[in-house]
């Protein structure tokens, strides 16, 4: 993992999205969370604008405030109020949550990607499929924006008339596809920087809530050379 963290060392904020809802995203946030964590002394930062972290983390359905109550409010909140919203969570992590629907009052994203650009902690941002501002925003302003992806036509179709550009694809990896790497990254028009195979162990682990917990060797090796 140190490898893998030498490599990160410089990228703050790393945000996942897609272009096609179930791509993979929530798994491959919290796979790369719990990477960052094993190899920070200070845990990382998992921020959820997807709404399913908490369940993929084996969390308590939240009931508290989150990130939606922080986007909703005005630029007079106390600058602790973020901080004070994380939840711990198992593997290093720390949460914070989607919290009600996510509206944005004007330029609070901007603001959101700002104060976690700035956390010391490694930052993943969980965007969800970023049919929302403030998904759009944190994946446009990340030091890393990774696209993941199943390497089928319709996700490509959808990927492809995306309004972001990724800088990165994680291609989640499914038997039988004609699609591969190459035409994925021909039509995207970005590197992919990590191939994981669909896995039925990875599915058993997520639907338990302890895929921090369980990640294969095989996901670990593939998302250290991710940058
Ligand atoms: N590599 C994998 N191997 C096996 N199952 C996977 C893998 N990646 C994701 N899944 C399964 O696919 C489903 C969708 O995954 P996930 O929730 O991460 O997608 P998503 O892109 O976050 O979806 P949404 O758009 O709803 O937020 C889940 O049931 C998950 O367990
Ligand atoms: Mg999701």
């Amino acid at each position: 993992m140190a490898a893998f963290h030498r490599v990160w060392g410089v990228v703050v904020l790393i945000a996942c999205w897609s272009a096609k809802g179930g791509s993979g995203t929530t798994v491959v946030s919290v796979a790369l969370a719990a990477c960052l964590a094993r190899s920070s002394p200070s845990g990382a930062l998992l921020a959820d604008l997807g709404g399913d972290v908490p369940a993929v983390l084996g969390l308590p359905e939240p009931s508290g405030p989150g990130l939606g109550e922080w986007l909703a409010s005005g630029h007079g909140v106390p600058a602790d109020a973020l901080r004070r919203l994380e939840v711990p969570a198992p593997a290093g992590l720390a949460v914070l949550c989607t919290g009600s629907d996510l509206p944005s009052a004007p330029g609070r994203a901007e603001v959101l990607a700002a104060v976690l650009a700035a956390d010391p902690r490694p930052v993943i941002v969980d965007c969800g499929s970023t049919g929302h501002v403030p998904g759009a925003t944190l994946a446009a302003s990340a030091s890393a924006s990774l696209l993941v992806l199943r390497p089928c036509y319709l996700a490509l179709r959808h990927a492809v008339r995306a309004p972001l550009r990724p800088s990165g694809i994680i291609l989640v990896r499914e038997p039988g596809r004609s699609l591969g790497r190459r035409d994925v990254e021909e039509v995207v028009g970005a590197p992919v920087r990590a191939e994981i195979d669909v896995d039925p162990a990875i599915a058993r682990a997520v639907d338990a809530g302890l895929w921090p917990l369980r990640l294969p060797r095989s996901v670990q090796r593939a998302l250290r050379h991710a940058a």
